[in-house]
């Protein structure tokens, strides 16, 4: 990739050309960066590159001559790449152009400074306008910058296999996942239990799930473009109603933390030992437990009478009058786990909008259970 800047202040870009990731890439010659000073094709005797404006106006507009001049000076008649004017009312920069221009072979990228640039110049030497953000700079060196340096990262070579650029925001059509590395507490924060257990499935799942959940809070408008598959979609369906959940809790007064709903994995090995009398654990292990998640066991065990049922008419009131302290609410049909530090703060009204529930208490020797549709009715289980 070679890179022609055409700017007033080459001084500017010279340390960035030349420092970490890009002044490496220069150095080993997978990119080259020109720079040229237009200052140098002025004819006029003061040396002069910029002038007023015609029909008035606030400060200076750089002038066509010097500009045109010094284009014709370093791009040969066929040059085959793109001549890019950097400026606020171009295209905006996004990772689908810098993939767009990473495909050329050359580019001319010109730097304005003052009030501008005068049009005849662009309208003769410049194929596209592109800017860096809805905002205004006082020059397009930054911005130059800016282009040159996106770019950069996707030339073969120029990231180590270390730096690589195939899962970072954008390139994935969504936002990047948090980022953690040692230690893994710092401070009392620690990172992520699924990133330290080393399964490699689950850890691509989370990290998917981090990006739709980031996405759809920050940049909702990037899902209507980003590449998404029927996992995502179901994911993307979960996180929606997680806010809506979460929503209702907040309504209701109830204190919750999302959990990491393969937490919930543990359960019903827990609910067997709590639940069903020590005789018949074993086989109820064998009949309940196998290819079943979360709910599936328990449900397991009371549809085969392994636990005790506790009826289904004042169910919720014998559940809620022994609470005491933290518990966990379980949605079976949304795939979302949640901590409730104050479980009893959840009234009967506001569970059953939530649909589907299961409540634990921390130590799951109390389970409310409720399920609607086809296998309707409420039931307490404890011991
Ligand atoms: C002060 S600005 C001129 C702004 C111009 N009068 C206008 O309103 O469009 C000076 C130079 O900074 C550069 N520049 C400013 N904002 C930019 C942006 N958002 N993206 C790229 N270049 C920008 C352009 O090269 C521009 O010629």
């Amino acid at each position: 990739m070679r890179i022609k800047v055409f700017t007033l202040f080459p001084d500017m870009l010279r340390p960035m050309l030349e420092a970490s990731i890009l002044g490496r890439a220069v150095e080993r010659g997978l990119m080259a960066v020109e720079l040229v000073n237009i200052r140098d094709y002025t004819l006029d005797r003061h040396r002069r590159t910029d002038d007023y404006p015609f029909g008035g106006g606030a400060g200076m507009v750089m002038s066509a001559q010097p500009i045109v001049d010094a284009f014709a000076a370093h791009l040969p008649p066929d040059f085959r790449g793109r001549r890019v004017y950097l400026s606020p009312r171009g295209r905006t920069l996004t990772q689908r152009v810098v993939e767009e221009l990473a495909g050329e072979e050359e580019l001319a990228l010109l730097c304005g400074h003052y009030e501008g640039v005068d049009q005849r110049a662009l309208d003769a030497v410049i194929d596209e306008e592109i800017s860096i953000g809805d905002y205004v700079l006082t020059g397009g060196e930054l911005g130059a910058l800016v282009l040159i340096d996106a770019v950069a990262r996707l030339v073969p070579g120029v990231l180590g296999s270390d730096e690589s650029s195939e899962d970072e925001s954008f390139s994935t059509g969504l936002l990047e996942y948090p980022q953690y590395t040692r230690p893994a507490a710092f401070r009392g924060a620690e990172v992520p239990g699924v990133l330290l257990g080393g399964n490699h499935a689950d850890i691509l799942a989370w990290r998917r799930e981090q990006s739709l959940a980031l996405t759809l809070a920050r940049r909702p408008e990037l899902l209507e473009s980003a590449p998404l598959d029927d996992a995502d979609r179901a994911m993307l369906a979960r996180l929606k109603r997680a806010e809506a959940v979460g929503a209702a809790l907040a309504a209701a007064g109830v204190p919750f933390e999302r959990l990491e709903l393969r937490l919930a994995d543990r359960w019903p090995r827990e609910w067997i030992e709590a639940f069903v009398p020590a005789e018949r654990r074993k086989e109820a292990r064998k009949q309940c437990l196998p290819g079943r998640r979360h709910v599936g066991g328990l449900w397991q065990a009371f549809t085969m009478g392994y636990v005790p049922a506790a009826g289904t008419g004042d169910a919720w009131a014998a559940w809620r009058d022994g609470l005491s302290g933290a518990g966990e609410l379980y949605l079976p049909k949304d795939g979302l786990l949640y901590r409730l530090p104050d479980a009893g703060a959840l009234t009967q009204e506001a569970a059953e909008g939530l649909g589907d529930v299961v409540l634990a208490d921390a130590a799951r020797r109390r389970t409310f259970l409720r399920a609607t549709g086809r296998r309707a009715g409420a039931w307490v289980a404890q011991v």
